[in-house]
């Protein structure tokens, strides 16, 4: 189901045992709820225990816009409460599917920027297409997607009416606290509740995600069986769990001086997969004046941009290279009669031959370089597989935050620039900070 492969670490073979032991204790602390942030541990069960009622409330949402020919399901949310779904669609969808499917739910994101002009394009795709949305803010109070949220609740409800418009949003927050649950309630919106022992970044395999992923048209299911089936492979305090062998690994590197992990995908459709990674490491990870810096890059495009500083510029960086084996489609390239191009010679071969190689000759030429490299390799890129990969990151960040001596679960640091958003905002309560800015402004 996946591989690790560490080899591409050489200085990691002499420092094996003493990174194993250092894991397998924090994997210790994690499982037996002893660490910081324990409260927020609800996620490394949650696919063993997710009540198939869940998913097919999940489902039911999705086919309940379907029968209302719904073809623009806008997501609204920010950091934890979009990444996931925003990384598992973008790799479960056709990379053109809004131009080739017959009939395609499109899933969009708003609430996870404040830009004026992404706001004024939405409405315009908006006014084109038959709408739904589901909402999403554990806390119900973060002002991007609240303010989104407005704009388009408005836009529906101008749309379709107050009573159409309350079957075509759904919410997902808390179950008790914050703005967007009273609005629910007192819209009668159908809502998902996330637990209080789930922080946004481990949320993916909630109705957090599941909710988005379901409207989009992908197998829930699938995506849980194979989250269910990593929990298993990772519960092991044993040097086969791959989590621990990932945590024991990345910290090495990290104690020998590396600053920045590259996550590496050689698929496109991987992008968004690294934007939640790089949530899930950086929020877990960057506190008390320590944590690797989470970056990535997709080759072969990115070598043609980045490749230089990898391979020739400041060595403070190691790779993590997420290799898909089997790519789900096939395309060969043609023999051409003239061969004017010179490609005779890879003529009959699979366009992932070449990928292959050129994944193979990046890692010993960056190894060369001082970019150790670390391989995490998944079988195919379907929801199943999908499902597993977010269930290993997330136990392996778990792991490896203990293993750093921080808490993986908080996140203290987002709330400085809010305070001060809010002072120049003009938000009631925030007056006095709002006077200390303006001098420095
Ligand atoms: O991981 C996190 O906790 C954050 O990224 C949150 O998900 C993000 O700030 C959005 O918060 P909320 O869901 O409360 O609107």
């Amino acid at each position: 189901m996946i591989k690790i492969d560490l080899t591409g670490c050489k200085s990691f073979e002499s420092k094996r045992e003493q990174y194993f032991e250092k894991a397998m204790a924090a994997f210790d602390v994690l499982e037996s709820a002893q660490g910081a942030g324990n409260d927020f541990l609800g996620w490394n069960h949650l696919p063993s225990e997710m009540p198939q009622q869940l998913l097919d409330d999940c489902k039911a949402v999705a086919e309940s816009w379907k029968e209302k020919n719904v073809n623009l399901v806008v997501a609204i949310g920010i950091g934890g409460s979009y990444l996931g779904a925003k990384a598992a669609i973008a790799a479960l969808a056709h990379n053109f599917s809004v131009n080739i499917d017959a009939d395609p739910v499109q899933v969009v994101f708003a609430g996870n920027t404040l830009s004026e002009d992404y706001m004024a394009d939405l409405v315009d795709l908006m006014k084109i297409r038959n709408v739904a949305a589901v909402v999403i803010s554990k806390s119900g109070t973060t002002t991007e997607p609240a303010v989104a949220f407005r704009i388009i609740k408005g836009f529906i409800e101008d749309k379709y009416g107050k009573k159409e418009a309350a079957e075509r949003i759904v919410a997902v927050t808390d179950k008790a606290r914050g703005a967007l649950k009273s609005l629910a309630t007192s819209e009668g919106y159908k809502s998902f509740v996330i637990e209080d022992n789930i922080g946004g970044r481990y949320s993916v395999l909630t109705p957090v995600g599941l909710v988005p992923i379901a409207a989009a048209g992908f197998d829930i299911d699938a995506l849980l069986a194979g989250a269910r089936d990593m929990e298993a492979l990772c519960s092991s305090k044993s040097a086969d769990n791959p989590a621990i062998q990932y945590a024991a690994a990345r910290n090495c590197m990290y104690d020998e001086g590396k600053k920045v992990e590259l996550l590496v995908n050689y698929n496109p459709k991987l992008v968004y997969f690294s934007e939640w990674w790089k949530q899930l490491f950086g929020e877990s990870e960057g506190k008390e004046g320590k944590g690797l810096f989470p970056a990535s890059v997709s080759y072969t495009t990115d070598l043609h941009s980045m490749g230089q500083y990898v391979q020739e510029g400041e060595r403070v960086m190691f790779e993590t290279v997420v290799s898909v084996k089997n790519p789900a489609r096939k395309v060969e390239i043609p023999s051409d009669a003239d061969n004017l191009d010179g490609l005779n010679y890879l003529a009959g071969k699979r366009i992932e031959y070449c990928n292959e190689k050129a994944m193979l000759g990046t890692r010993l030429a960056h190894i060369d370089g001082g970019v150790p490299q670390i391989t995490v390799e998944t079988e195919t890129l379907d929801a199943y597989h999908l499902g597993g990969l977010f269930y290993f990151f997330e136990k392996a960040c778990g792991i490896s935050g203990y293993v750093l001596g921080i808490n993986p679960f908080n996140q203290p640091g987002v709330e400085a620039y809010k305070k001060n958003m809010f002072a120049l905002l003009g938000k009631p309560g925030y007056e006095e900070l709002a006077k200390e800015l303006a001098k420095r402004l």
